[in-house]
């Protein structure tokens, strides 16, 4: 199905802060081709980009995204937990990210607060040219947003080892695509995506004996936190 995909997850989460501007653009210039970003929704209704659903891993702040407006959230150093060279970063909202990127990258969206859907939605449609697939590991959410935006590129996350019927679901659903965690991969789970034109990117993946697995099971690309050496080994 092409060339091998080097998603960045969480932006170049192995070498800056996830989920912020600087993985972001190191992302871009270590020659990823999309970028993998996690969706909570702020107290006040404003998509951001956050992977946890509280701050205190990933921020000088404590407590629940969704108790915090966006100007308490944009207050918080995202970077300083990662290296103290990283303090100006910031929770950016997905806005912000989209603005940055629109016409450069893919984003792979992932809805973590099923609260964020709609949100989300009117985004990708306000930012219609860029190219975004949403995903989730909530599938009644993607069926939801199917059924609401019948050409939303829609893909299904998958952590559990009988993958069969998400499969199904996913196909059903007209999924572009199929992301299982790395130690869920099976060829018959490739064929099975592939026979329903789905595509298959499999996470996180950035050990180079993976990567061959990966290339022996013919997926469509990976997830990686270091497209560094994900983009030298392709
Ligand atoms: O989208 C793939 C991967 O990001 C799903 O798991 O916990 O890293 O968001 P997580
Ligand atoms: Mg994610």
């Amino acid at each position: 199905m092409g060339e091998f995909f080097v998603w960045a997850h969480r932006g170049a989460s192995a070498l800056a802060p996830e989920n912020t501007l600087a993985a972001f653009r190191i992302a871009e210039a270590a020659g990823a081709d999309g970028l993998e970003l996690d969706v909570q929704l702020s107290s006040d209704g404003v998509p951001v980009v956050v992977h946890d659903d509280t701050v205190d891993r990933t921020t000088d702040g404590q407590g629940a995204v969704s108790d915090l407006t966006l100007a308490e959230l944009g207050r918080l150093d995202a970077g300083s937990w990662f290296d103290g060279t990283f303090a100006a970063e910031r929770i950016p909202t997905l806005e912000e990210v989209l603005k940055w990127g629109v016409g450069r990258l893919r984003f792979n969206v992932e809805i973590k607060d099923s609260a964020a859907g709609q949100a989300v939605l009117d985004l990708a449609c306000r930012y219609h040219r860029a190219q975004i697939v949403v995903s989730s590991f909530d599938h009644a959410l993607l069926a939801t947003l199917r059924c609401r935006a019948p050409d939303l590129p829609l893909a299904f996350l998958w952590e559990q080892a009988e993958w069969a019927a998400a499969v199904e679901r996913a196909a059903a659903c007209r999924a572009v695509s199929f992301h299982p965690r790395f130690d869920c991969l099976a060829a018959e789970l490739v064929t099975a995506c592939h026979c329903h034109g789905m595509a298959v990117y499999p996470w996180t993946v950035d050990d180079p004996a993976a990567l061959e697995h990966c290339r022996r099971l013919a997926v469509d690309g990976v997830f990686c936190n270091d497209p560094v050496q994900v983009v030298a080994w392709r």
